[in-house]
């Protein structure tokens, strides 16, 4: 029925099994939190395979203000490693989703058909919605053919949530500036093996001050969601869940309960892609869709003069202005939009997307082969959006929140404030139309991501924000140790959502949490 039905049957599944509590890995020094879950067969070799551009989904119709979109979530088969297939969920049977494409001013209705064998919630990442439409974690969608009287098989997913039977519509209002959304699974307890076997997507939002802007459009505007991923010889992929059906046990082996990490890199599900780009100036919508990995990403070789990726935007959409870095810092479920300009390489020549906190096979992320220069129709503008700075004097509260280790029933797991998720217990209520100050404190490296509202970072330790906490933030890398503030204006959408972190075995495993807009 809820999260302490979780707590009893995988504490005593832990005690049966006597698995203790390991150290987890992911102090401080560690870039990201989380094991190595290692592949077993060789991996292929690098920079082969075409990058895939996910498909964008199209209307099944429209009206005067709304499109409406159709999408089936099933089991499909995908070639991502030479000579083998691999089982993956997919929404429409991809990996990733199809790309949905919106624009201010219009909704959006996503009809999503469960066709999976397991109950799932639909959570629009990045989205202002209202909690229906939110994908509140017991808002299931039991399985196509399932009805009130049958659900048996999933008495784990029993819930008093706001639940529908095969189908459901996802209502988005969109009143939002243009942003790289994207949405994914969000399953109470189930949401990082459901994330590892395919269920995500890109959902990019446009406006029109982003378009009188200029920016590279079409094929110069390549979205990139990148995840880390481990396979079976058979070409399935290893994820260490308790119970492999995802049916009635949650929760990972505990030596991978810091967080599971894989040792192949994908970008749009393709193992180190290649990209073949001409000369020209270029918007990649990075997006870390892993469970626990943290990137640093970085050209190689970088351009002459350094200054590689230009970031133009963020997680909530575009900054005030361009800013310069020679690598980004990126964290589970943060995007990063830059302009790379490849008229900075000689034609013929390729770069490679590294990633400086990885070793071996993880260092590297994909390349690019760059052609020649076509005629240039972008630029990379002096100033880009309205972003109004938050000060200290616009809050009305400041709030501490622990994100921490700590028991979860009988097993070890992660709280906030010292307590397991559960669906009905409200760590905050706010009022709709005011600010707040939320003082975060984790041990580990806990990337923490609050529905419905942008944020803005205030400090860091003793410090402003950092390099890359620059604009409207839905997700915040917290590191180990380390006390940062952020700065949240809440909308008027009264209603209950959740904050959790985005390392999705910590969140699977109860570091999650409700507010309440009033
Ligand atoms: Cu991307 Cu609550 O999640
Ligand atoms: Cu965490």
């Amino acid at each position: 029925m809820n999260r302490r039905r979780f707590a009893r049957i995988a504490g005593s599944a832990m005690v049966a099994a006597g698995i203790g509590y390991p150290l987890a890995r992911g102090f401080r020094g560690s870039t990201s939190a989380g094991s190595l879950l290692v592949s077993d067969p060789p991996l292929p070799p690098p920079f082969q395979i075409d990058l895939p551009i996910p498909q964008v989904l199209q209307p099944m119709r429209q009206d005067h203000d709304i499109d409406y979109y159709e999408i089936v979530q099933k089991v499909a088969k995908a070639a991502i490693l030479p000579g083998v297939d691999t089982e993956i969920w997919g929404y429409n049977g991809t990996f990733p989703g199809p790309t949905i494409v919106t624009q201010r001013g219009r909704k959006a209705v996503i009809r999503h058909t469960n066709r999976l064998p397991v109950p799932t919630v639909v959570h629009l990442h990045g989205g202002r919605n209202l909690p229906a439409d939110d994908g509140f974690p017991i808002d299931f969608v039991y399985p196509k053919g399932s009805t009130p009287e049958s659900v048996s098989g999933f008495e784990h997913d029993m819930t008093t949530g706001n639940t529908s039977f095969g189908i459901r519509d996802y209502v988005y209002t969109l009143d939002q500036p243009a942003a790289t959304l994207w949405y994914h699974d969000h399953r109470m307890d189930f949401t990082g093996p459901s994330i590892w076997k395919g269920l995500a997507g890109f959902h990019l939002h446009h406006d029109a001050i982003e378009k009188a802007l200029g920016l590279p459009a079409g094929n110069r505007d390549l979205p990139l969601m990148i995840t880390d991923r481990s396979f079976a010889t058979d070409g399935s992929f290893h994820y260490p869940s308790l119970d492999q059906s995802l049916h009635t046990l949650p929760g990972v082996d505990q030596r991978y309960m810091a967080g599971v990490l894989g040792d192949v890199i994908l970008v749009n599900g393709a193992p180190w892609p290649i990209a073949h780009v001409s000369g020209n100036l270029y918007r990649l919508r990075l997006l870390n869709a892993s469970n626990a990995r943290r990137y640093r990403l970085a050209l190689d070789p970088p351009p002459s003069s350094g200054n590689g990726l230009v970031q133009i935007g963020s997680d909530g959409g575009l900054l005030p202005a361009p800013i310069p870095h020679d690598a980004i810092d990126i964290a589970p479920a943060e995007r990063f939009d830059v302009i790379v300009d490849f008229s900075r390489y000689p034609a013929g020549s390729k770069v490679t997307l590294i990633n400086e906190f990885g070793t071996g096979s993880t260092s590297k992320v994909m390349q690019f082969a760059i052609g020649t220069r076509e005629p240039e129709t972008a630029k990379v503008p002096k100033t880009l959006a309205d972003v109004p700075t938050l000060t200290r004097g616009d809050a009305v509260t400041t709030r501490t929140l622990q994100f921490r280790q700590g028991d979860v029933g009988k097993m070890r797991g992660w709280t906030i404030n010292g307590e397991p998720f559960s669906p009905d217990h409200v760590h905050a209520t706010v009022q709709g139309g005011t600010t707040e100050i939320w003082r975060l404190m984790g041990d580990f490296h806990h990337p923490i991501h609050i529905h419905l509202n942008p944020f803005q970072v205030l400090s860091r330790g003793l410090n402003g924000p950092g390099a890359f906490d620059r604009g409207w933030k839905d997700t915040i890398d917290l590191r180990p140790a380390e006390q940062a503030e952020i700065i949240i204006p809440f909308a008027k959408m009264p209603g209950k959502y959740v904050f959790h972190c985005h390392t999705l075995e910590h969140e699977d495993m109860a570091m999650m949490a409700n507010f309440v807009v009033k």
